[in-house]
């Protein structure tokens, strides 16, 4: 099935974001499979921003990066790459859907709350560069559902 890594930035723990972006994507209908508070430090900042590198805008954002935690998920669906790119709007607020996380929310075109990966590969990619293995949790929620209590 499908995975796609999620990070909830800086400012979106600093403004409280993290239950609203959470539930978003359970309401979307995607499961999590991975989800914990991480404080990036340099070196894990350079390495999941690794394809910007070089970019003017590189060090600026790196700084953003380290000045809190973030909150790290894995969600997993049919389409969840895309879909989740779609919730969470294009990079500046300006440019973003007012109904998306980024319109709604986004200070500018780098303090924009979450970030989503773009592509399967690029997922697969930045989960490995975030997550362990025994990080990440194979369930079936609809087991859980159709049993009987008691
Ligand atoms: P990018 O991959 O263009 O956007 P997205 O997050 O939508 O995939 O850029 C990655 C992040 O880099 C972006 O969310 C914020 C930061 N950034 C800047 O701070 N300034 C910039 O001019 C650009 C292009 C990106
Ligand atoms: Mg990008």
């Amino acid at each position: 099935m499908e995975r796609t890594l999620i990070l909830i930035k800086p400012d979106g723990v600093c403004k409280a974001l993290v239950g609203e972006v959470i539930q978003t994507i359970e309401k979307e209908g995607f499961k999590l499979v991975g989800l914990k508070m991480i404080r990036l430090d340099e070196k894990n900042a350079e390495e999941f921003y690794r394809p910007h590198q070089g970019k003017d805008f590189f060090p600026g954002l790196i700084d953003f990066m380290l000045t809190a935690p973030s909150v790290a998920l894995v969600a997993e669906g049919q389409g969840a790459v895309k879909r989740i790119r779609e919730i969470i709007g294009e990079r500046k607020p300006e440019d973003a859907g007012a109904e998306t996380i980024r319109g709604r929310y986004a200070s500018d075109g780098r303090r924009n709350i979450v970030h989503g990966s773009d592509s399967v590969q690029s997922a697969e990619w930045e989960i490995d560069c975030l997550f362990h293995s025994e990080e990440l949790f194979s369930y079936q929620p609809q087991d859980w559902l159709e049993s009987e209590p008691g």
